[in-house]
């Protein structure tokens, strides 16, 4: 019997931990142990987020919550460490690219316990994203690199990483989407808000360059107001976006210039706004994703991206850091088309697990003859 510890801690995580802890459950002779770090803790971005991806109740709760990046990475560091050492998996799984994938990484590294890095080999090239700072560095702990797409092949290969420990796969997080697109559109949450289908611009935006400076977020808000003269805008906010706009003052701005401000959604309700919307504005990286997968086209209010297939293959157009580039918003007058990117085809997590279920029986067989 071989155990798996699963560390996830901010929303996007679970979406990508969820159909491979689905997939891998499928299979015998594994157990399977889920850790919520806390880094999230609001109810639409945790509790709600779980339910709607259908996710076991976690078995370990760490309770690390908010604070600067190094308190929060450095204490997840020490609930996970004190975790690893309770549950001795032989493997550790993370994902994505937020401070508690880095910490679960770290903590696992020190110990010499194997890690997986789901949505390896993404890159900015952008260091003052915290993001890419922990992509970089979990990828360099990971013992199996599992990636979405061709390009994260080709920056691991620059970064000298043995090329037999990375894996192209697929993207888990277009397997959520699509096990859950028949549930996420029967709901209509569009149409409980009021809005028509198609006849609105869905916006998301928490990145720290565009809230958490005070003449950058007067320009989105200048920007969204703008927009919100074009087409109708609905905005559901991020707390930490939410306590930017609050702090200085800028939330009536926004709702008095008639964008529709609404709290966090839950997986299932933001799907299904995105679902129906006519066009996206965002600066998420797994909303760059989702809206290419859907076809809806998505504007995304930063310089650069780790996701370039996304406007290689997807809907996605890069606008820059300047929001006044959200006047080319246009909602197209067709229904969109779901685009095709290859192995983004909801069976992303069988191979993940073909390829870890394979890499366990090594390192038993390993262990068995040392
Ligand atoms: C984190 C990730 C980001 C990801 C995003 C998804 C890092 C470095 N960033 O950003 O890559 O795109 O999650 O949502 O890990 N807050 C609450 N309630 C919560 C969580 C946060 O009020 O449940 C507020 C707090 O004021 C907190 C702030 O939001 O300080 C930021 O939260 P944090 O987890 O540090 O980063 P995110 O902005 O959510």
């Amino acid at each position: 019997m071989a155990t798996l510890l699963y560390v996830a801690g901010a929303r996007p995580n679970f979406v990508k931990i969820a159909p491979l802890l689905t997939a891998l459950s499928r299979r015998s002779g594994l157990e399977h142990v889920l850790a919520h770090t806390g880094q999230h803790y609001d109810r639409e971005l945790s509790a709600e987020i779980l339910g709607d991806l259908e996710l076991p109740r976690p078995d370990h709760f760490l309770g690390v919550g908010s604070g600067s990046h190094g308190a929060q990475t450095a204490r997840a560091l020490a609930a996970c460490e004190q975790l690893l050492l309770e549950v001795r998996p032989d493997l550790l799984v993370v994902a994505g690219d937020v401070n508690s994938t880095l910490a679960g990484a770290l903590a696992a590294a020190k110990l010499g316990t194997p890690i997986v890095h789901l949505e390896s080999g993404l890159r900015s090239f952008d260091w003052t994203m915290p993001e890419e700072i922990n992509r970089v560095l979990t990828d360099r702990l990971s013992d199996v690199l599992l990636t979405h797409s061709p390009e994260a092949l080709d920056n691991l290969a620059r970064e000298g990483v043995d090329g037999s420990t990375v894996f192209l796969v697929g993207n888990t997080m277009v397997d959520s989407l699509r096990r859950f697109e028949p549930n996420a559109r029967e709901r209509e949450t569009w149409r409980g808000l009021g809005l028509d289908r198609r006849g609105y611009v869905l916006v998301t935006l928490h990145r720290p360059s565009n809230v958490d400076t005070p003449a950058q977020l007067a320009a989105v808000v200048r920007a969204l107001v703008g927009l919100a003269g074009e087409a109708e805008v609905v905005f559901p906010v991020h707390p930490r976006t939410r306590a930017r706009l609050e702090s200085t003052g800028a939330w009536s701005t926004l709702v008095d210039g008639g964008v529709r401000c609404l709290d966090p959604l839950g997986y299932l309700d933001f799907l299904s706004l995105q679902l129906a919307a006519g066009a996206v504005v965002t600066d998420s990286g797994g909303i760059q994703e989702e809206a290419s997968a859907l076809g809806v086209p998505c504007y995304t209010l930063r310089p650069n991206t780790e996701r370039p297939i996304t406007i290689s293959h997807g809907t996605n157009t890069l606008i820059g850091d300047d929001p006044a580039a959200l006047r080319d918003v246009r909602i197209p007058a067709v229904e969109p088309t779901p685009r095709v990117i290859p192995l983004w085809d909801g069976h992303a997590a069988e191979r993940a697990a073909d390829v870890l279920e394979s890499f366990l029986a090594r390192s038993l067989a390993r262990g068995r003859a040392a």
